[in-house]
This record gives structure tokens, sequence and C-alpha cells, in this order.
């Protein structure tokens, strides 16, 4: 499942973000390329370990926990810390599927990268080009987003970045390990919760919700791992 989520950010959190952003220190993004993928990347990265980036990362983190549909798609049971990434002068990363395994840089923590998420900071009317393009199961999908919007998309992904032929693209990119590693079992859960979430709204006092709710939750123990 690739899904669009909207808002992850405020414009208050964007706005704050950018000033950041404006001023941060760019290195080679190849630095946390591995062997293959560093053939294909061209693009301008935030070190792990600047401050700047951890605390743009502990925003974001925050601003996940508090997004309902984030919860019900990813089911993270890890996420690996927020990474920063620019395009401009026709750079880009040509296709290429991201690591399995993601090792948070002087920690022993290691996250299996089960989804990969791309949050925007400039707008399409910022930049030309720098489309995020991803081919799954259900064919090729283009994508370029607002900012302070999220897109989320299986990590078993082919994907690349168009090159940026004009201003600059500014994301952030990080991966989650789900509770739930399938993606035909995740995508499952998130529509049966959206599809019980629309009754709740729509007849709150249905007796079949207790049931439905029953069945949602015991669908996530038998295919949960925490
Ligand atoms: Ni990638």
């Amino acid at each position: 499942m690739l899904l669009h989520i909207p808002d992850v950010l405020t414009q208050e959190e964007v706005a704050h973000c950018r000033r950041t952003l404006d001023n941060a220190a760019w290195i080679d993004g190849k630095v946390t390329a591995g062997y293959q993928s560093a053939k294909t990347k061209d693009n301008q990265q935030l070190d792990e370990s600047d401050p700047a980036a951890q605390e743009m990362g502990s925003l974001i983190l925050n601003a996940l926990e508090r997004n309902a549909t984030f919860l019900s798609a990813a089911l993270p049971h890890k996420v690996f810390p927020p990474l920063f990434n620019r395009y401009e002068g026709g750079q880009n990363f040509g296709t290429h599927v991201d690591n399995a395994i993601r090792q948070v840089k002087g920690t022993p923590h290691r996250v299996r990268t089960d989804l990969s998420a791309t949050l925007f900071f400039t707008g399409p009317d910022e930049y030309e080009g720098g489309e995020l393009v991803v081919e799954d199961t259900y064919g090729v999908h283009s994508v370029k987003l607002p900012p302070g919007h999220l897109v989320l998309y299986p990590g078993t992904s082919l994907h690349h970045v168009r090159p940026v032929t004009q201003g600059a693209r500014v994301c952030s990119f990080f991966w989650i390990q789900s509770m739930v590693r399938e993606d035909f079992a995740r995508t499952l859960l998130f529509d049966f919760d959206m599809g019980v979430q629309r009754i709740t709204m729509d007849v709150p006092d249905h007796p079949s919700l207790v049931q439905l709710t029953g069945v949602y939750h015991n669908l996530l123990r038998r295919w949960a791992e925490v």
C-alpha cells in the first residue's frame, strides 16, 4: 500500500524546520548509501549526529505519535531517527531498494525497514522535477506533496527520485519496523480499522461494532510481533 498522509506537521512546525534547514550544514548524501545505491545516489544530507537534524527528528517523531492515520497504517514497532535530504542542480537518486536493516549510528539499535516514509518540506511549486517514483505490485506511482505531508510505502518497493532541474527539494526520510511485517496483512488491518471507524461515526450504537473491534484485535494479536 502506498498512502498519502496530509498535514503530519502543522504550518508552524514546517516553518520552524524550514528556517533550520535553510541554515543547515549539508554534506554528500553517499554517507548513508549502501555499496550499490552509492553509485546512483546524488544528493545532500544532514549528518545523523547534527543537533539540528536530531531536534527536527524529535519534532517529527512526536508528530507521528499523535497521527492516528500513521499509527493505524504503519502499526509502528520502531521508527528510525528521521534523516534529511536536499536535491538541486540536476541532483537525483536512481532506481534502488532500501537496505533491509538499518543500524542507528552510534547505538546497538537496528530497524528492519518494513516501510519507507518521505515527509516533504518544500512545495511542488518551489522546484521542477524531484518526483519520488515508487514501483510496487500495483504499478508506478509518482509522488510530489505539499509541505508537511507524508508518503508511506512498502520498503520492498523499487524507487527513485527524478532530477531536480530547478529550485531545491528538501525532505525528511526514514523507515519503520512495523509490528506486522507483511504488507498484505498490514493493509488488511488498516482497511478493517478504517471501516470500523466509519461505522462508529455513522451508527455509533451499532451492535456489531463490539464484534468487529474484537475481530480487528484478534487479527492483530495473531500477526503482531512486539
Ligand atoms: Ni531509497
